[in-house]
């Protein structure tokens, strides 16, 4: 261990000493079965009486997050509906009880739908997570910690992150208690986990049955978004109309008129942006400065076409334009996955025209840092300061964790642009995470994307067949603002 200065660098060291006789017992374990054994499990273990849990010891407390504030949580809890679920446990014709999965998506019927919808989802991810219980292993001291081997943890089977929970029963006892372990570290194969005082200091190598559990707060920051998106109105989730407002930008509205909707930028109105991108195209010009302008507001404005088209390269330069033109602006930037999200901050930072001070990457609390190019670091955020993350121009951020800005009480309307690329491949709920904090008739929101590529990644087959096609892909077809 070196201790230099107030930060400590470590390396947990194991040795194992294998006794030949017990070595021929298997503890390493396997997974218990097949999707469908997953779901006769659930379904058993679902309609078990309320098991007595006796909870962990959270990261927060003694480890690498010590030092991080916890978020005020003010997420409601939103739990699935036991008649949801006992519907789909007896394979039920669930539009029979849920008609609102066969109506079409309304602005009236909105909430109900997507919350019901995203209760689905989670059914199947909590059927889907039983694939990977493991009966009767045991788990061997390392350090501090518990550690219990999983086997297929580097490919993602089961994913575990730091602060997942992993659930023990003892399975010649299924009245008795379900300890629960709080995952503080992860090896390549090995999950560290500490429980409760007791369970930790007197385990002796017991075997128990292993459950994986997932963290929920995704899924609750969708049904929150679900339940906030009305309030931005009819005319953002389902335009029809379009209320041209005054351009946003002085020096193309000097003589105070309104650009026909349906024309393309006028090139001397192009002219007097100075494009810090050189090699746009006449398209992407015309979409920078319509972007500028904000004369939609707070009708999405739409950015769509095939992979290799330049809407990143749009994007970056609105971005740009709108932290030099707009002195009073505050941008959003999103998108569905970590990698595109540093795509995005990587092109701005390479403009050599934003300082450390202007932008921040906000990085989910469990995001392996070390994955970050050296070039992002300088802009990276964690658990550490994220209430700073007001306090910049622009925030870089996947649509998921933009759901933190919410518990650091920042109000809607803080950010006056909502911008999330690859749009397509994110659900409607998760894009409204971000688009909800603008909050108000005066906020612009701008969706890039490709509807004809394959959309987000959805588990339950009645989401996949009924779970309305993201906002970008509606207002596509309906050919109304491109
Ligand atoms: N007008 C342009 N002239 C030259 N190269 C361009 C232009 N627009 C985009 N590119 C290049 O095309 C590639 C793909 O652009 P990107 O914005 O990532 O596309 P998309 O986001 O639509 O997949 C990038 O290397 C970008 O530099
Ligand atoms: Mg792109």
């Amino acid at each position: 261990m070196i201790n230099k200065g107030s930060g400590k660098i470590g390396r947990y060291l194991t040795a194992e000493v294998i006794d030949p006789y017990m070595s021929m017992v298997n503890h390493t374990g396997s997974y218990t079965g097949t999707r469908s054994e997953a779901f006769n499990r659930y379904r058993t273990s679902s309609r078990s009486a309320e098991t007595w849990r006796i909870a962990g010891e959270r990261p927060s407390q003694n480890s690498k997050f010590a030092k991080r504030k916890f978020l005020p949580n003010k997420l409601k809890q939103y739990p699935v509906p036991t008649p949801l679920r006992e519907c789909i446990m007896e394979n039920d014709y669930i539009e029979d009880n849920y008609p609102v999965l066969t109506e079409e998506v309304t602005f009236e019927n909105y909430t109900q739908k997507f919350d019901t919808l995203i209760h689905l989802e989670e059914i199947q991810m909590e059927i889907d997570i039983r694939e990977f219980d493991l009966e009767r292993v045991c788990m061997r001291r390392i350090g501090e910690y518990l550690g219990l081997k999983v086997p297929g943890l580097a490919e993602g089977r089961p994913s575990v992150l730091i602060g997942d929970r992993v659930m023990l029963t003892d399975p010649g006892d299924p009245d008795g208690p379900c300890y629960e372990g709080c995952v503080h570290e992860l090896l390549k194969d090995e999950v560290l986990m500490k429980f409760n005082k007791t369970f930790q200091d007197y385990y002796t190598g017991k075997d128990y049955d292993a459950m994986f559990t997932f963290n929920r707060a995704p899924v609750r920051r969708c049904h929150q978004s679900a339940e906030f998106a009305v309030q931005l109105g009819e005319n953002v989730l389902f335009p029809t109309v379009l209320m041209p407002k005054m351009s946003q930008l002085r020096s193309l509205s000097q003589s105070a008129t309104v650009t026909p909707l349906h024309t393309s930028p006028s090139k001397s109105q192009q002219k007097r942006i100075n494009y810090y991108n050189k090699s746009l195209n006449a398209r992407q010009r015309a979409a920078v400065t319509r972007i500028l302008e904000g004369q939609c507001r707070p009708v999405p404005y739409i950015l769509f076409g095939p992979p290799g088209t330049g809407k990143t390269v749009t994007v970056v330069e609105s971005i740009l334009q709108i932290l030099h033109k707009i002195p009073s602006s505050r941008v959003l930037a999103c998108t569905p996955s970590n990698s595109a999200a540093d795509l995005i901050a990587e092109r701005i930072h390479e403009s050599g025209l934003v300082k450390t001070t202007d932008m921040v990457r906000l990085n989910a609390r469990n995001r392996n840092l070390e994955v970050i190019s050296e070039c992002l670091k300088p802009y990276c955020l964690n658990g550490d300061d994220l209430d700073t993350a007001s306090h910049y121009r622009i925030v870089v951020c996947t649509c998921v964790s933009a759901g933190v800005l919410y518990s650091l009480g920042i109000k809607a309307g803080h950010f006056t642009h909502v911008i999330i690329d690859e749009a397509g491949q994110a659900t409607e709920p998760e894009c409204l995470i971000s688009i909800c904090l603008i909050g108000d008739e005066t906020g612009q929101i701008v969706l890039a994307g490709d509807p004809m590529q394959l959309g987000a990644v959805l588990r339950s087959k009645y989401s996949k067949r009924i779970w309305p096609r993201i906002i970008i892909s509606r207002k596509v077809d309906e050919q109304t603002f491109v």
